[in-house]
C-alpha cells in the first residue's frame, strides 16, 4: 500500500476541487459540542459589537478539523480570511507585510504556527496584544523605533504540536482549543454527510465499519469512505452494505481498531526489537525507518490515545492491549507489569 490511508496528513483527495466534502458553517460542523458552543456564543458576541473576534489557538492532531474550522470562523464573522503558516514567515519582514495589508477585521489564519522563527515570534506580541508594530528602521546610533497601528484583525492560529509552541505566545490568544479525537458516533454521522455529497449509497451498518476504523479522525473517514466507494464501484454493488464495507477495509489492511500495516509495525518493532520497551523515539524511528516528527506527530497520538502505547520516562511500551492486538502474550517485564 503505497498510499497511507491512515495518517492525519493532508496529501489526500480533498485536493479534488470538484466536490469539498469541507463544512462551511459552523452547524454542518459535526461534533466537538463543546467547542462549536462556546465559538458560536464568541463569534455572536463579537458580531453584535461590530469587533474582530479574539484570537483563536487551535490545536490537536492533524486531521480533525483546524484548518475547516479557521474558514468557518471567517465565513460566520463575514471576514475575509488570509491563509499562511509558520514556516513561511520568515524574517519579521514577511510578517509585517503580512500585518500591514490586511483589512479591518480580516482573518489571518496562519498554520503550523509552532514553526515560527522566534526573532518573528516576537514581531507578533505587540501585535495580538496592542494591535501594533514596532518597527526598527536604520541602524546604528541613527536607528530609530517606529510605531505602526495595524487595521483591527483576528489570528486563527493551528498547530498539531501545542507543547512546541512559547509561553508568550499561547498567553495572547483569547480563545484556545483544543480538538480531540470524534467519538464513533460522530464519525458515522461525518461518513454519512460526506456519502450524501459524493452521491454515493451508503447503509447505516456500513457507514458505523468506516467510522469504527477510522482512528477518531475524520479526514481518515472520509478517506476510507472514497476508498471504499471504489471497491463497491468496481464490484458493481449498488450501496456500501456493512458486509461491503468490511471487505473493502480488509483490503486496504486497516484493521477493526482502525490501525494500518506502519501502525502494527511500530508496536511489533517496540515487541519484537526492544523487548516490549521502553524504548525512546529516535530509536524506535530508526529501526522502523520513519520520520520521528512523523511517527511523533501522526502516529503516536492514536496509539497513545487508544492504549496500545504508554509514554513512560524512559521511552515508549508496548501495552497489554499491543501484545494482544499483535496475537502475542504479554511476557512480565514494564509492559505486563503496568497494563497487564
Ligand atoms: N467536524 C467536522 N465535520 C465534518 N467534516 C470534518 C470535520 N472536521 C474535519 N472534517 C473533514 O476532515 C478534513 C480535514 O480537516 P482539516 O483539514 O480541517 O484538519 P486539520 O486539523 O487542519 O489537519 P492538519 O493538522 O493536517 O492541518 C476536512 O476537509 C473535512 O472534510
Ligand atoms: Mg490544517
Amino acid at each position: 500500500m503505497d498510499e497511507r490511508l491512515l495518517t492525519g496528513a493532508l496529501q489526500d483527495d480533498e485536493s479534488v476541487p470538484e466536490v469539498t466534502l469541507r463544512p462551511r458553517a459552523l452547524d454542518e460542523f459535526v461534533g466537538q459540542a463543546k467547542l462549536k458552543e462556546t465559538l458560536g456564543v464568541f463569534i455572536q458576541a463579537a458580531r453584535k459589537r461590530r469587533e474582530p473576534l479574539d484570537h483563536v489557538l487551535l490545536f490537536g492532531p492533524p486531521g480533525l478539523g483546524k484548518t475547516t474550522l479557521a474558514h468557518i470562523v471567517a465565513r460566520e464573522m463575514g471576514a475575509q480570511i488570509r491563509v499562511t503558516a509558520g514556516p513561511v514567515l520568515e524574517k519579521a519582514g514577511d510578517v509585517a507585510a503580512l500585518l500591514t495589508n490586511l483589512a479591518p477585521g480580516d482573518v489571518l489564519f496562519v498554520d503550523e504556527i509552532h514553526r515560527i522563527p522566534p526573532a518573528v515570534e516576537e514581531i507578533l506580541y505587540p501585535a495580538l496584544e496592542d494591535g501594533k508594530l514596532d518597527l526598527v528602521i536604520g541602524t546604528g546610533p541613527a536607528a530609530r523605533t517606529v510605531e505602526l497601528r495595524l487595521p483591527p484583525f483576528t489570528l486563527v492560529g493551528a498547530t498539531t504540536r501545542a507543547g512546541l509552541l512559547s509561553q508568550p505566545l499561547t498567553a495572547r490568544f483569547g480563545i484556545t482549543h483544543r480538538l480531540d479525537y470524534y467519538d464513533p458516533d460522530a464519525l458515522r454521522t461525518i461518513v454519512l454527510r460526506s456519502a450524501d455529497i459524493l452521491g454515493c449509497p451508503i447503509e447505516g451498518d456500513g457507514a458505523t465499519e468506516i467510522a469504527s476504523r477510522s482512528r477518531g479522525t475524520p479526514r481518515i473517514a472520509n478517506r476510507l469512505l472514497r476508498r471504499v466507494r471504489d471497491f463497491v464501484e468496481v464490484a458493481g454493488d449498488s450501496s456500501i452494505s456493512l458486509e461491503a464495507a468490511r471487505r473493502s477495509l480488509d483490503r486496504l489492511e486497516v484493521d477493526q481498531h482502525g490501525l494500518d500495516e506502519l501502525d502494527r509495525r511500530i508496536l511489533s518493532t517496540i515487541v519484537e526489537r526492544f523487548g516490549g520497551g521502553p524504548v525512546g523515539l529516535s530509536a524506535l524511528a530508526h529501526s522502523i525507518g520513519e520520520d520521528k516528527g512523523t511517527l511523533e506527530d501522526l502516529y503516536e497520538p492514536f496509539l497513545l490515545q487508544s492504549g496500545f502505547l504508554a509514554r513512560t520516562p524512559k521511552g515508549r511500551v508496548a501495552t497489554a492491549l499491543a501484545y494482544r492486538h499483535l496475537g502475542l502474550t504479554p511476557k512480565g517485564g514494564a509492559a505486563g507489569l503496568l497494563f497487564g
